[in-house]
């Protein structure tokens, strides 16, 4: 059997992704590829694990011939804020790195989930229950990457047959690894405060309005769409999907409703600000969800509380 190929597997979702589908495929049967991060002990202890840039066409092949791969979830990228920092670098990770990816899918016969995000939406998009098709205007370089990478995956397919697959994911929140540099960290980060010193800085402003999901409900959307019937799905590369839509005020309600004493200030960062507001309040996910099933598990109390229990013992707080 065809073996999975996970790119950028030591970030934030693909430290949880791999272990997933090892879980269910079969630990030989998944490659995880890391770029510089040092991987955990546990990913590399439980199966395959290969390093190199995605930018290298040659040794991505090279991967895909040697592990007789046929599918890759592909999330090596640079996230938003990293990307507004070095925007050059950001399109060539991003867009550079993805179309190596599908010319090998194409080649090698892979099917391919590459995500897109909230931040394909720009300051034009309605912002309250944004449609699944809408105005894409994004004003960041990491918006314009995502656009072009739901466009690039739409011609692969429609172009080639590649099947490639994709979801507009959400802010997301989870205890395994850190977030990698994103305008939505804070919601992770003030978890690890209210912990840690019961206390956190938030860059942005009380009632920026965002959606989020907690990282087991990504997961279930990553493996969901991939494992959907073809026939079903008119939106193949850019599902909207979302859990839950929340500002740091009420994340710090929910926090505290755990640990009364959690103080919260704030010192807001024009950028991440800047690129917060010009993204929806709140995404319509129907078409995935009478599409492919979707349906997520986590409210913002169930997540919550599930993140407190897993961190503080991960922590030592228990
Ligand atoms: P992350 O920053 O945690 O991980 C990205 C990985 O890419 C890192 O492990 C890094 O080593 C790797 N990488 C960077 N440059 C590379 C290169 N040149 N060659 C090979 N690998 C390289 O990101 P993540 O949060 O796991 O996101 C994965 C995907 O999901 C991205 O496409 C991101 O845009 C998308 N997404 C994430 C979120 C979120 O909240 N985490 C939300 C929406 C969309
Ligand atoms: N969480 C991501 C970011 O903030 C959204 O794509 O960049």
């Amino acid at each position: 059997m065809k073996k999975i190929l996970v790119t950028g597997s030591t970030g934030q979702i693909g430290s949880e992704l791999t272990p997933a589908l090892r879980q269910r495929h079969g630990a030989d049967m998944v490659v995880a590829a890391g770029h510089r991060t040092r991987p955990g002990e546990s990913l590399l202890a439980s199966g395959p694990y290969v390093a190199f840039d995605i930018r290298d066409k040659g040794a991505l092949e090279k991967v895909i011939i040697q592990y007789d791969i046929g599918a890759i979830y592909h999330l090596s990228a640079l996230l938003s804020a990293v990307a507004e920092e070095r925007p050059q670098q950001a399109w060539d990770v991003n867009i550079n790195g993805l179309v190596n990816v599908l010319e090998a899918a194409r080649i090698h016969g892979c099917r391919v989930f590459h995500p897109s995000s909230i931040g394909a939406f720009g300051p034009s998009t309605p912002q309250d229950n944004t449609p699944q098709e809408t105005i894409q205007r994004p004003k960041t370089i990491y918006g314009v990457t995502k656009v072009t990478g739901e466009l690039l995956g739409d011609y692969y397919f429609l172009r080639y047959g590649v099947d490639c697959r994709g979801v507009r994911y959400p802010g997301l929140i989870s205890h395994e690894t850190l977030p990698g540099g994103g305008t939505t960290d804070y919601s992770v980060e003030m978890f690890y405060g209210a912990l840690r010193q019961k206390k956190y800085t938030c860059y942005l402003a009380p009632d920026t309005r965002l959606d989020m999901m907690y990282m087991p409900d990504a997961i279930r959307a990553a493996i969901g769409v991939m494992e959907a019937e073809a026939a079903g799905l008119s939106h193949r590369n850019a599902f909207n999907v979302t859990a839950m839509s929340l500002t740091p005020a009420e994340l710090h309600g929910a926090i505290c409703k755990q640990i009364p004493d959690f103080t919260l200030d704030y010192k807001v960062d024009s950028v991440r600000q800047a690129i917060a507001d010009s993204w929806p309040n709140s995404m319509d996910d129907s078409a995935a969800r009478s599409q492919w099933g979707w349906r997520p598990e986590y409210t913002l109390e169930t997540m919550t509380a599930d993140m407190l229990a897993r961190l503080a013992g991960k922590l030592g707080r228990g």
